[in-house]
């Protein structure tokens, strides 16, 4: 179906969700001051002609710019509709979710999602969907809420080789992992108070698991690298074994730990994508991104570093973020300008976890007695993993050894530990972090 162009300058939306994301869009687009400001900026008027919604008993707003008699539960049918130029997706799901998406395409409407979940794992097929039904396809507010990194890796750092990409892009775990560094408070206490100010859910196990960053990850090394990266190929481990003794270790060496994602061309077409709790040297600037804020730090080798920062979550910057797009997609069809052409995927190797290097943190409880450290550094050293510092903190009959080493492969570090866990004198091998040294990246 050909590319829909709207005759006028209004532009014809259909909503499909209607909670924290979609309430405040449909406000930013349809109370009265929001209306005319937007207008004034773009030329343009945005219509809501249909907001899907899966109960219409729920009581959504008593403003008088909401108009109750656009929510319908039928979204199949009204992604289709005629009159309808652009769909607006902030429902979330996947298998229920996916077919709207094709649906909508197929005929003809462009989409703005916010569906990290979706796009990570379909992101690709949908744009070539897109462009061959005359379509545009944007998620910007999928990886990292307000913060626009997406168009900056697509547009304006389209002529850039990227080498790495590492981002904050999970407020959940950054707010707990700041709280823990800032008040002391254990992992399971941060929690709770995530939880109680709804920054975290009931079942937190999408963000704390790094499920939630591994999404955005993949997202990110699509669009850096041009390739094809679903969320199940990137290596993933979340913040639970974190304790505040590692966060006030971490502190007291001069790091901050932050669960970082990370894309990264390796040698030639050799790439790795991760999430890892991770130790930030404290003058990094990802360092001091605090609390629910999100960062994201772009490295190529024309553009040097660069960062940007905001908030990651949230009704209304998330709909800022949708509506950014919604305007794109907007001026575009105004314009009659064709979508974007998706780019054939490069093909790159993903490299195995397993021989990526890094410094590492490791903390192990051992007996406090002579002979236990020789044995300990013997099985480092058996496995090629040089010590660069090591620190002792007395534990009762115990000791806990603090171990940061040099530059290794976590295959050589697994093999470590694995070894260190069959010590007669090794009680507890507690939590491993990787380490961003000083002035360089940590591959
Ligand atoms: N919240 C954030 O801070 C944030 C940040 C970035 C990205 N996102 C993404 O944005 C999307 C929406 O998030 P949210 O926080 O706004 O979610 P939410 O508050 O749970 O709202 C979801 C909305 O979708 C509707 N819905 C769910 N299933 C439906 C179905 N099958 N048919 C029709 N409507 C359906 C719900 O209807 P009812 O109201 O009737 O239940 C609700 O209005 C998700 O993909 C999320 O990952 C959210």
């Amino acid at each position: 179906m050909a590319r829909r162009t709207s005759d006028n300058s209004t532009i014809r939306v259909a909503l499909l969700g209607c909670g924290n994301v979609g309430l405040a869009l449909y406000e930013l687009l349809a109370e009265p001051q929001n209306k005319q400001a937007l207008f004034q900026r773009t030329g343009l008027t945005f219509e809501v002609v249909g907001i899907a919604v899966s109960s219409l008993k729920r009581k959504r707003s008593d403003a008088d710019w909401f108009d109750a008699s656009l929510l319908t539960t039928n979204a199949a049918a009204l992604v289709v509709r005629e009159d309808v130029d652009v769909v607006v997706e902030v429902m979330g799901g996947i298998d229920e979710t996916l077919p709207l998406f094709e649906k909508a395409l197929k005929s003809g409407s462009s989409v703005v999602s916010a569906n990290k979940a979706l796009l990570a794992r379909h992101g690709r097929a949908l744009a070539r969907l897109a462009f061959n039904h005359g379509a545009d396809l944007r998620y910007e507010a999928a990886v990292a809420g307000a913060v626009p990194i997406l168009r900056v890796l697509r547009d304006a750092l389209s002529g850039e080789q990227v080498t790495r990409v590492m981002g904050i892009v999970n407020g959940t775990t950054n707010f707990i992992l700041s709280l823990m560094d800032h008040e002391g408070v254990a992992y399971g206490d941060a929690l709770a108070e995530a939880q109680r100010l709804g920054y975290a859910e009931k079942d937190p196990t999408a963000d704390v698991e790094g499920y939630d960053a591994a999404s955005k990850a993949a997202i990110l090394a699509s669009l850096a690298f041009d390739c094809k990266v679903s969320a199940a190929e990137v290596s993933r481990e979340g913040i639970t074994q974190v304790s505040a003794e590692d966060v006030a270790f971490a502190r007291q060496l001069g790091y901050a730990v932050k669960l970082l994602a990370i894309a990264e061309v390796l040698e030639g077409t050799e790439l790795s994508v991760r999430v890892q709790p991770t130790m930030v040297p404290a003058a990094h600037p990802l360092a001091s991104v605090d609390g629910a804020f999100n960062a994201v730090f772009v490295e190529g080798e024309a553009c040097g570093e660069l960062m940007l920062y905001g908030r990651g979550a949230g009704g209304k910057p998330t709909a800022s973020a949708v509506l950014g797009d919604l305007v794109e997609v907007a001026r575009s069809m105004h314009r009659g300008g064709a979508p974007d052409v998706p780019l054939s995927p490069r093909t790159m190797v993903k490299r195995p976890i397993a021989q990526i290097s890094s410094a590492f943190y490791l903390t192990l409880d051992v007996a406090d007695q002579p002979g236990v450290l020789a044995k300990v550094t013997e099985v480092f050293g058996q496995h090629g993993v040089s010590i660069r510092s090591m620190e002792q903190v007395g534990l009762g009959d115990e000791a806990r050894l603090v171990f940061v080493t040099h530059r290794a492969l976590e295959g050589a570090m697994s093999a470590t530990i694995k070894q260190l866990r069959r010590l007669k004198v090794v009680d507890r091998v507690g939590t491993l972090l990787r380490v961003i040294e000083n002035g360089e990246g940590n591959s």
